[in-house]
């Protein structure tokens, strides 16, 4: 799973001084091979279970090789017709898919905290403007103030986001969340004029939702702006089991989603959509006389970056290949596997902390130095890999199931080195 202590030392080879004089191409991509492959993480394997990694589909992978031979520009249409008509074919195969707005406007971005940031940005701009202050023209010195509220269980990359708009962590309102970390609908105050609303399509930890449908309508009776933060529990609204998790999450304002997760699209591929195209348009928008685009959407309108690489060929490509039906399997079949492994630790006596209402597993194995000490094994054991968490105060490991390799002989496979590895643990 994770690479040898003789192959990770083996990258001080990398630390030359700068060559003076050029190499053949083919003994850089061999020399590549030789020393960095061993040191890379098996990650498109079928028992990595750590963070939330996707694997990467054939297609995908097989398109990504094209477009690396490609190299296109993905900021204008004119420097890449091709990378923004699969832009525009994505943003309406997705909301389709997950029954988004069909109006949603929306951009490729490399990761869900990037496609966060741009939702919020676009949030703080539109907000502003209703209160007549335009952010673009005269920033944020002396703005009207905006009230961003988020649950106890938010994930970081939300607060690290709102701090790169402009909004102090300090400076959040906080609900509390219940004991699988959704936010509790009951708990949300009275909301300024400007409000933002961050809730949560599927906890990092739990796998948990938010009750959008109650948040999303009393956000709205009063103004606010509500973001759904999606990066994988987003995907859910695509299979017929699992789509009632998502009820309520399409009154949002905007939405953040990860491909390299679930969809199983090589990194890095995130998605932002926003219900008000012209408020995308209007925060991230940018102008030069040399950088004329067409009366189609432009790609680089819609994200912060304007050079980009077209991420949107291996996406389209794995939403091709899998197709709705493949898509909804694949949700379903890592949902699946999550119950085997909860199934399979509880019955050794383990204890399964999160009702597993997706595709994440947490456990326990008792005292925190000894759950910390089975990570650890598990880890350096190499049948499998997973990371650690703290849960609402509770140290677990976690089980994230997130890879279309990943089959029941993996799971079972899994399961029993776990299992081994903490009995082990336990009787030291
Ligand atoms: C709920 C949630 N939001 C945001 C993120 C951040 O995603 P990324 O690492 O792609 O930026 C994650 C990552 O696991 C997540 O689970």
């Amino acid at each position: 799973m994770a690479p040898a202590e003789k192959d990770l030392a083996a990258l001080t080879t990398f630390h030359e001084p700068f060559p003076a004089e050029g190499s053949n191409p083919a003994d850089v991509v061999a020399m590549l091979d030789e020393f960095g492959s061993p040191a890379t993480v098996a990650t498109t394997g079928g028992r990595y279970f750590g963070f939330v990694t996707g694997g990467a589909l054939p297609a995908a992978v097989g398109a990504n090789w094209l477009a690396g031979v490609w190299d296109q520009n993905a900021s204008l249409r004119v420097m890449s017709p091709i990378a923004a008509e699969l832009e525009d074919v994505i943003l309406r195969w997705i909301c389709e898919a997950l029954g988004l707005p069909m109006e949603c406007e929306g951009g490729l971005v490399t990761c869900a905290t990037m496609a966060n940031f741009t939702a919020l940005a676009t949030a703080r701009c539109a907000l502003l403007a209703n209160a007549g202050w335009n952010v673009v023209d005269d920033g944020m010195f002396g703005a009207p103030p905006i009230e961003v509220v988020v649950g106890t269980e938010v994930h970081a990359s939300i607060l690290k986001a709102l701090s790169m708009a402009g909004f102090g962590k300090k400076r959040l309102t906080i609900i509390e969340a219940d004991s699988q970390g959704r936010m509790r609908a009951e708990k949300l105050p009275r909301l300024s004029k400007s409000a933002i609303v961050c809730i949560q399509a599927g906890s990092v930890n739990t796998g948990a939702f938010d009750p959008a449908e109650e948040i999303c309508a009393r956000a709205h009776e009063q103004g606010a702006w509500v973001h759904v933060d999606g990066a994988f529990g987003l995907w859910a609204g695509i299979s017929p089991k699992f789509r009632h998790l998502t009820k309520g999450f399409a009154s949002a304002d905007s939405w953040a989603t990860d491909a390299h997760k679930w969809p199983n699209v090589n990194y890095d591929s995130g998605l932002v959509l926003v219900r008000d195209g012209k408020a995308l348009h209007a925060s991230m928008g940018m102008s030069a006389a040399y950088l004329q685009g067409g009366t189609k959407r432009e790609p680089m309108h819609h994200v912060p970056e304007s050079p980009r690489r077209a991420r949107g060929v291996e996406f389209w490509a794995a939403l091709k290949s899998l197709g709705r039906t493949g898509l909804s399997d694949l949700i379903e079949r890592t949902c699946a596997h999550a119950q085997t492994f909860a199934a399979g630790l509880r019955n050794a006596g383990f204890n399964v902390l999160n009702d597993v209402v997706i595709n994440q597993v947490l456990v326990s194995f008792g005292p925190e130095e000894v759950t910390q000490e089975v990570i650890r094994c598990v880890q350096q054991d190499g049948t499998c890999w997973c990371g650690g968490t703290i849960c609402q105060g509770r140290t677990a490991m976690r089980i994230s199931v997130s890879s279309w390799v990943t089959n029941e002989e993996d799971v079972q496979h899994s399961l029993e080195a776990i299992i081994r590895i903490a009995r082990e643990c336990l009787a030291l």
